[in-house]
């Protein structure tokens, strides 16, 4: 049995959870391999609606090993309440194995990101503010505290004092913030220990026997291609890697071990936060979708940018991340639009382009070049076959298909598990 990585295209929040929901019932394990609690996973099934922040998404098949792996940064506050609100709806939680190399959040983190987004004020990168960049900034700086940390309170104290007392000399002197109390943060964190101590686990090595007995491993990625730091509209992104290459690492799972990547894309774009969109909507039709589609934030309950479909950025996307096939998400929205949109190229200063631009400052001054395809005008909510399909959504995927130069394997029209179109199989 193989692994498959399921990443993010676009900028987050192309529906993620609910293909990972599905393709779990045949995994024996699903990793979570990058982000925080900025993430919002939404997955309906047969036992409700939830929306996942850490725990992967294959919380809900009754044999999936869960993972919360090394790259994940872990507000323990968070997942506790989440665990409860699992527990409390009769999912077994038991499965859940964290990383004892994932590093946490703490509040002095979350009041920095406050601060530093506040200090930027007209070019604020509009983060989640749940403190995830400073967290990844500390683990770079090596000033991080690790769940491992968490199984030796007389160290924990020592580290945090250490990290603490530089926080404080930030907040005081730098920002005019007040100090915060290393014995309230310390008290907490002993209680947040003595709950988490039965999952903390050398996953890595779970992993590993995982992959040697053949076993199907699932690492669900968090965010999307173009919010990665090194590939993303930079700075205008998050701070761990949403990329197939970010779950080698932040799984402990070596690139040769990979045998297929799944990239997930929605059939146009959103975006929350701030940061260049080049298909961006700024008129009713972009609001219409927005309605349509309730594309408002999970974890900030923000209004998220709405913009048609960008081949430029999906090509990238797919090169980048070395996509093996793509499942598109949310086709139904288009049901009632009487024109859809594809962005194939980007004029650039007189010139077409079909690159995605390293520069912020050029990717702000490119027009998209669109192509035009009418709508289809009927539900697809109940079609499950592609032969189904009215034949202007067939040839809408196909043409995706071709711009994207990606074989796409499935297609959602709805947002229960079994509104899915499998047009091939994915592993
Ligand atoms: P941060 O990750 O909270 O630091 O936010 C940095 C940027 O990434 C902001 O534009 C956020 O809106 C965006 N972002 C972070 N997590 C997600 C997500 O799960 N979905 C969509 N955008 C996200």
């Amino acid at each position: 049995m193989p692994v498959l990585v399921i990443v993010g295209g676009q900028w987050g929040d192309e529906g993620k959870g609910k293909v990972v929901d599905q393709l779990a019932e045949n995994a024996d394990v699903v990793v979570r391999f990058s982000g925080g609690d900025n993430a919002g996973h939404t997955v309906i099934n047969p036992l409700g609606e939830f929306k996942l922040h850490l725990v992967p998404a294959g919380i809900f098949s009754s044999r999936v090993l869960c993972v919360i792996g090394n790259g994940v940064v872990i507000n323990p506050a968070v997942l506790m309440s989440e665990i409860a609100m699992l527990n409390k709806s009769g999912v077994d939680t038991t499965r859940l194995a964290i990383s004892n190399r994932a590093h946490l959040v703490m509040p002095y983190h979350i009041m920095l990101d406050e601060l530093e987004e506040k200090s930027k004020a007209g070019k604020a990168l509009g983060t989640t503010k749940r403190g995830i960049g400073p967290a990844f900034a500390d683990k770079t700086n090596r000033l991080g505290i690790r769940t491992c940390d968490l199984l030796d309170k007389v160290g924990l104290k020592e580290r945090l004092s250490m990290v603490l007392e530089g926080k404080n000399t930030l907040f005081t002197k730098v920002y005019g913030a007040p100090p915060m109390a290393l014995e309230e943060i310390y008290t907490k964190y002993c209680e947040y220990a003595d709950f988490l101590a039965p999952f903390i686990k050398d996953t890595e090595m779970l992993l590993d026997e995982a992959i040697r007995q053949k076993q199907l491993v699932i690492l669900e990625g968090a965010q999307g291609a173009l919010l990665d730091p090194d590939f993303g509209t930079y700075p205008y992104g998050t701070s761990s890697s949403p990329l197939s290459a970010g779950g080698c690492l932040g799984a402990g799972i070596a690139p040769n071990r990979i045998d297929s990547v799944l990239g997930i894309f929605k059939v146009y774009c959103t975006r929350v936060g701030n940061g260049p969109m080049p298909t961006e909507l700024m008129d009713e039709t972009g609001q219409m979708i927005r309605e349509i589609a309730h594309e408002y934030g999970t974890t900030t309950g923000r209004p998220r940018r709405i913009g048609w479909f960008d081949a430029v950025a999906a090509r990238f996307s797919c090169r980048v991340n070395g996509l093996t096939s793509v499942a598109l998400t949310r086709l139904d929205v288009f049901d009632t639009m009487g024109t859809l949109k594809i962005c194939t190229h980007y004029m650039l200063e007189g010139k077409k382009i079909d690159y995605f631009p390293a520069s912020v400052a050029e990717l702000e001054k490119c027009q998209p070049v669109y192509e035009e395809m009418p709508g289809w005008g009927v539900p697809i909510t109940e079609v499950r076959r592609f032969k189904d399909l009215p034949k202007q959504a067939q040839k809408y995927l196909k043409r995706i298909e071709e711009v994207m130069q990606c074989s796409v394997n499935m297609a959602c029209c709805g947002p229960s598990r079994e509104q899915v179109i499998q047009l091939k199989t994915v592993i």
